[in-house]
C-alpha cells in the first residue's frame, strides 16, 4: 500500500516513530506528504524521505484533493501534527474517501470526536488513533488474562504515567514540543491530561474493559505562568463498583516516560510498566509471583503473535507501534481484497480517540468545580 503523512519536519518528534514502525511492517510505503507549513522545511524532509516533488504539497487540504484525485493515489493518510489540526486535517481525508490514521488525542471537542467517529462508520472507513502502548505484547497478554476471567472481578486499578520534562518552562528555552502542548490555542484545554492522561485512560480500558462512570480530578499547574496544567491526580469510579486512580504528571522529577498500571481483582492482581514493557507480574490469590517474560513460557496467542523477536531481545517502542499498524493494515489490505475475516483486528480506534477527548473534558470539568465528583460516561458512539 502506499501513505502519506502530515507533520514530520525537520526537527519533529513522533511521525519518525509512525514511519520506522509502518516500515518495520513492510505493508506500505510513503509517497506523498505535507511535512510542513514552510515550503523549506516541506522539500528538506521530502528528498530526505525520498518522497517525489510532485507529491509534496503545500496544506493538507490540497494532498487530500490531490491524492485522491490520482489513480496510485495513498491509501491511508498519517496526521502527525499538533493537537488543534487533528480534526480538520482528518475530516478532509475522510471526505475523500481515505482511511485515516491520527495521534492522539483526536481532537479538540467531544461534538468533533463524534463527528469523526460517524464520518468515519458512514464512509466504511478505518481509522486508528495510535495509543501505540496497546502494542506491546505483555499489555495484550494482560488483557487476555482479564478476559478470561483470571482476575475475577477488577475492584482497584491504579494507574500512572509520569514525566519530568516539564518540570521548568522549557517552553522559554526554545523546546518546540513543549510551546505547542503549553499554549491552548494549539494544545486544547488541557497539557497533561490531554497529552498524556489520555494513554493512561486509554491503557486502562483496554486492559480491563471497565467504563468511567465518575471522575474527580485535581489538575495543578506548579510551573509559574503557564496556563495549562502540568499534574493530574484524577479519582475514578468506573460502572460496576471498581474504583481507579490515575496520575498523569509532566513535573515527577525523575521519571521519564512511567506510564504503569497495577490491577487488582478477586482472584488475582497484575502490574505493568513501559520503561520495561517486557515484564508482567501477575499474582493468583494465595500463590506466589509470577513473572511473565516477552517471548517467555506462559503467554497466550495474543502476546505470541506480536513477539518479533525472542526472548531476552529487547525490541521496545517501534515494535509496539507497529504491532499497531500492521493490525491496521492488515484490516486496510482486507478491506482492499474485499476479504472478510471471523475476528476483527485489535488496533486503537476513532471510538477511542472518542473515549480520551470526553475523559480530558470531564477532567476539566471536575477541576472547575472544586474537584466534585462529575459523570464521567464515555460518549454514545
Ligand atoms: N502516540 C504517542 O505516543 C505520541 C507521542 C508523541 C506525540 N504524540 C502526538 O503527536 C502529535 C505531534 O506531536 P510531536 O511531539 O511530534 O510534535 P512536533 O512539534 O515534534 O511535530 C509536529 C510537526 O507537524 C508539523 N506541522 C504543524 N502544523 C502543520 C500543518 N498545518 N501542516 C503540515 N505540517 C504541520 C510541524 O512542522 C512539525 O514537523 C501531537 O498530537 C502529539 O500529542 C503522540
Amino acid at each position: 500500500m502506499k501513505y502519506g503523512l502530515i507533520g514530520g519536519g525537520p526537527g519533529s518528534f513522533i511521525a519518525g516513530v509512525h514511519r520506522a514502525a509502518i516500515d518495520m511492517t513492510r505493508a506500505a510505503d510513503l509517497v506523498a506528504g505535507c511535512f510542513s507549513r514552510k515550503a523549506e522545511k516541506n522539500r528538506t524532509a521530502a528528498s530526505s524521505l525520498g518522497v517525489a516533488f510532485d507529491r509534496i504539497y503545500a496544506s493538507y487540504s490540497e494532498m487530500a484533493e490531490r491524492e485522491a484525485a490520482r489513480e496510485d493515489g495513498i491509501d491511508f493518510v498519517v496526521v502527525a501534527t499538533p493537537n488543534s489540526t487533528h480534526y480538520t486535517m482528518s475530516r478532509a481525508f475522510l471526505e475523500q474517501g481515505i482511511d485515516v490514521s491520527c495521534d492522539k488525542p483526536l481532537c479538540f471537542t467531544v461534538d468533533e470526536a463524534l463527528d469523526l467517529v460517524r464520518t468515519a462508520r458512514d464512509k466504511g472507513l478505518f481509522f486508528m488513533v495510535t495509543y501505540a502502548y496497546t502494542g506491546y505484547p505483555l499489555v495484550r497478554h494482560a488483557r487476555e488474562l482479564v478476559r478470561s476471567g483470571q482476575l475475577g472481578d477488577v475492584r482497584v486499578v491504579i494507574a500512572e504515567y509520569p514525566q519530568d520534562w516539564l518540570a521548568d518552562r522549557v517552553e522559554d528555552q526554545g523546546n518546540v514540543q513543549a510551546q505547542w502542548r503549553t499554549d491552548p490555542a494549539q494544545a486544547g484545554i488541557s497539557c497533561c491530561v490531554g497529552d498524556i492522561g489520555t494513554h493512561v485512560e486509554n491503557m486502562v480500558h483496554f486492559v480491563t474493559g471497565l467504563e468511567i462512570e465518575k471522575i474527580s480530578a485535581t489538575l495543578t499547574t506548579f510551573v509559574k505562568g503557564r496556563p495549562l496544567e502540568d499534574n493530574a491526580l484524577i479519582a475514578i469510579k468506573y460502572k460496576g463498583g471498581a474504583v481507579g486512580h490515575y496520575w498523569p504528571s509532566q513535573v515527577a522529577i525523575g521519571r521519564e516516560n512511567g506510564l504503569a498500571f497495577r490491577v487488582y481483582g478477586t482472584e488475582a492482581s497484575l502490574e505493568w510498566e513501559q520503561e520495561t514493557p517486557d515484564v508482567l507480574k501477575f499474582t493468583k490469590k494465595g500463590h506466589p509471583l509470577t513473572i511473565l517474560t516477552r517471548g517467555g513460557p506462559g503467554l497466550g496467542p495474543e502476546a505470541t503473535r506480536w513477539t518479533r523477536l525472542p526472548a531476552g531481545h529487547p525490541d521496545g517502542l517501534f515494535a509496539a507501534w507497529a504491532n499497531i499498524y500492521e493490525a491496521y493494515c492488515n484490516s486496510l489490505k482486507n478491506k482492499i481484497r474485499k476479504k472478510t475475516c471471523d475476528e476483527p483486528e485489535v488496533f486503537p480506534t476513532v471510538a477511542d480517540g472518542a473515549r480520551g477527548v470526553k475523559f480530558v473534558h470531564d477532567c476539566v470539568k471536575s477541576n472547575r468545580a472544586d474537584s466534585a465528583w462529575v459523570d464521567a460516561a464515555a460518549p454514545v458512539l
